[in-house]
Parts: C-alpha cells; sequence; structure tokens
C-alpha cells in the first residue's frame, strides 16, 4: 500500500504523513530531505546548481546517514534544495532510492512534491496538501520562532511566494495535484482535523483494494 502525499511548502504535509504512517504501521519518507541532502553534498564539495553535473554527483552520493544531518532543515539548505531539485539529472538520480522505499511491506507513506504524479503514480492513496500562502508563511514563522530561529513573517512570506513559484513552474515534475489526488485545504484546520480527514481517506482506499 502506498500513500503519496504532496504539498507545497509548510502546508503541513510532514506532519500529516508522519502521523498516517505512525497510525497505519507504515514505513515514512520525507522526499524533501533526498533535496535537501543533494544540496548539502553540493555545498561541501564546493558547487552552485549551475552546475548541473556537479548537482547530479551529489545526488548520487544520497541515501545514508546524511539524511539526519540537522543542517538540513535550515532555511538556506531548503532554498538550495528547491534549486537543485529544478536540475532534471538530479530528479533522476534520485527516483530509484524513492521507488524502492515505496515497495517496502506492508506499506509506505511518501511526502514531496511529486510523489502522486512522477514518483509512484500507481499509489493507491493520493493527498494534495495545500493552505493559503499567508497561513503557511505564518506557520512557517512560528515553526522558526519555536526553534529559536529569528523570523519576520514577510520576509519568510517572500521566500515562500518564490519557493512555490519555482516548485511550481519548473518543467520536470512541477508542484501539482495528480488528476487522482484528494485536496485537502487545511487553511482552516488544525493537524488534527486534518489528520481524521486524511486518516478516514486512506481507510477507504485501503479497503477498495
Ligand atoms: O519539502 P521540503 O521543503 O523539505 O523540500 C525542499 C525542496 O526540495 C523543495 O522546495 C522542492 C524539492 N522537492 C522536490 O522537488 N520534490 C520532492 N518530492 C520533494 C522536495
Amino acid at each position: 500500500m502506498i500513500v503519496a502525499i504532496d504539498g507545497p511548502a509548510a502546508s503541513g504535509k510532514g506532519t500529516l504523513a508522519r502521523r498516517l504512517a505512525a497510525h497505519f504501521g507504515y514505513a515514512f519518507l520525507d522526499t524533501g530531505l533526498l533535496y535537501r541532502a543533494t544540496a548539502l553534498h553540493l555545498l561541501e564539495a564546493g558547487g552552485t546548481p549551475a552546475d548541473a553535473a556537479a548537482a547530479e554527483r551529489a545526488a548520487q552520493r544520497v541515501g545514508g546517514a546524511e539524511l539526519l544531518d540537522p543542517r538540513l532543515r535550515s532555511e538556506e539548505i531548503g532554498r538550495l534544495a528547491s534549486a537543485v531539485a529544478v536540475i532534471p539529472a538530479v530528479r533522476t538520480a534520485l527516483l530509484e532510492f524513492q521507488r524502492r522505499f515505496a515497495a517496502t511491506p506492508p506499506g509506505a507513506v511518501l511526502d514531496g512534491r511529486d510523489i502522486g504524479t512522477v514518483v509512484c503514480p500507481e499509489a493507491e492513496a493520493k493527498i494534495y496538501i495545500t493552505a493559503s500562502l499567508e497561513e503557511r508563511a505564518r506557520r512557517r514563522a512560528k515553526e522558526l520562532r519555536d526553534r529559536g530561529v529569528e523570523a519576520i513573517y514577510e520576509r519568510v512570506l517572500q521566500d515562500m511566494q518564490e519557493r512555490d513559484r519555482r516548485d511550481s513552474e519548473r518543467r520536470t515534475a512541477p508542484l501539482r495535484p495528480a488528476d487522482d489526488a484528494f485536496v485537502l485545504d487545511t487553511t482552516a484546520l488544525d493537524a488534527e482535523a486534518a489528520f481524521v480527514i486524511a486518516r478516514d481517506y486512506v481507510v477507504k482506499r485501503r479497503d477498495a483494494r
């Protein structure tokens, strides 16, 4: 059973995916970490996203303990991840790892931008989770402040708008809901309400198999 969760930055997809995985006893993969790890490898090798061959080499190294590196959570790495994610060779290099993970029995939950459309188009359950830009910026600013990072709402909003644009307008695997995805708008929902709706949807999809 594959559960694909896609959506823009700070839509709540990570929290939701993790809870669904724990609830159903499925494996969980935050695929954003693969792009973040690519960015970190590239940075450490002294490369930039302008060098597609260096970015591809960085992506080929992904898949080990570096996925647990706390530096992957920084906003700088997030921005760099979004920049390397537009490179088709980077996306191809990360595909195999994601597909192998998705085959973990008895099931797997993957969250990202293109899981339902490209990585696992055959997924039995697909959720596209979203919220208004302002609400997502508010949540991200709070999350940063809770971590002790200084955050100015206007700056966070601007960064998020830029990231949305790049993730949605890129040619390869842009951010968009799969035709058969269940779209869940959490602008007016808290994490618990979103979880209950998503859980009921997954149960229905699982039982329909
Ligand atoms: O979800 P995140 O913020 O950790 O993702 C960081 C970047 O990685 C995001 O801006 C775009 C890219 N990404 C992607 O292109 N495809 C995915 N499946 C996951 C992330």
